[in-house]
């Protein structure tokens, strides 16, 4: 994530390349897909207006798969963070009244993925407690980015990928987000680079 702010905005949306965000690691997205069986189940924790999101969808649906995504997301934005404690979605909430989750879901159904992505609004942590232990393949972190959070999302999804699943991040980058870096070092030591800028983390057993 750079310390550029997309606005929220109206410009149209037809595809998820359309969509202001950060998104840069398809990669990962696509190598997830190839890896995981039909009926596996996918989270994205921290989608702001859906662009990783959609992405995401659009791999699943352009292979044919039969694969779940459910993104997690407050909509309320992360606030001020990083070196410059930039308000990156600060934007989007305004625009929305104090929440962007109907621009997020907007994108969603503009893309054409309104049946393929299910929506969770609410916070992390609670969120990942409507998923049993073990059940989903693979779990995405990208919210918020200071240390204490990153790890009381690890901690909290953790639990909750089946063993061989992958948990992964975001902006695993020592110098930009030293919070993500040193929290995933400390959580998860067997933890590797991963794509563009992620980690990630295969469960063992
Ligand atoms: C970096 S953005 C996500 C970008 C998105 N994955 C993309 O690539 O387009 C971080 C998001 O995390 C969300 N967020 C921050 N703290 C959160 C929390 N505790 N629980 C859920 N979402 C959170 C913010 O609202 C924001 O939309």
């Amino acid at each position: 994530m750079t310390d550029t702010a997309p606005a929220g905005g109206h410009a149209p949306v037809l595809r998820w390349q359309d969509i202001p965000g950060w998104f840069q690691w398809r990669d990962a997205q696509d190598e997830a897909v190839a890896h995981f069986p039909d009926g596996s189940v996918f989270v994205e924790v921290g989608n702001y207006l859906g662009k990783s999101l959609c992405s995401l969808a659009e791999a699943v649906t352009a292979n044919g798969r039969r694969i779940t995504i459910v993104g997690v997301d407050t909509c309320r934005g992360s606030g001020p963070e990083g070196r410059r404690a930039i308000n990156a979605h600060g934007a989007a909430v305004a625009d929305g009244g104090g929440t962007f989750a109907g621009q997020l879901h907007r994108n969603i159904i503009d893309c054409g993925f309104a049946d393929r992505v299910h929506l969770v609004i609410g916070a992390s942590v609670p969120a990942s407690a409507l998923f049993a232990d073990g059940s989903l393949a693979w779990v995405h972190i990208d919210a918020r980015h200071d240390y204490d959070s990153v790890a009381a999302d690890i901690a909290a999804w953790g639990p909750k990928v089946v063993c061989g699943g992958w948990l992964s991040g975001d902006d695993y980058d020592a110098v930009q987000w030293p919070g993500v870096f040193t929290a995933v070092r400390d959580s998860l030591p067997t933890a590797e680079p991963w794509s563009l800028c992620q980690w990630r983390w295969v469960k063992p057993g």
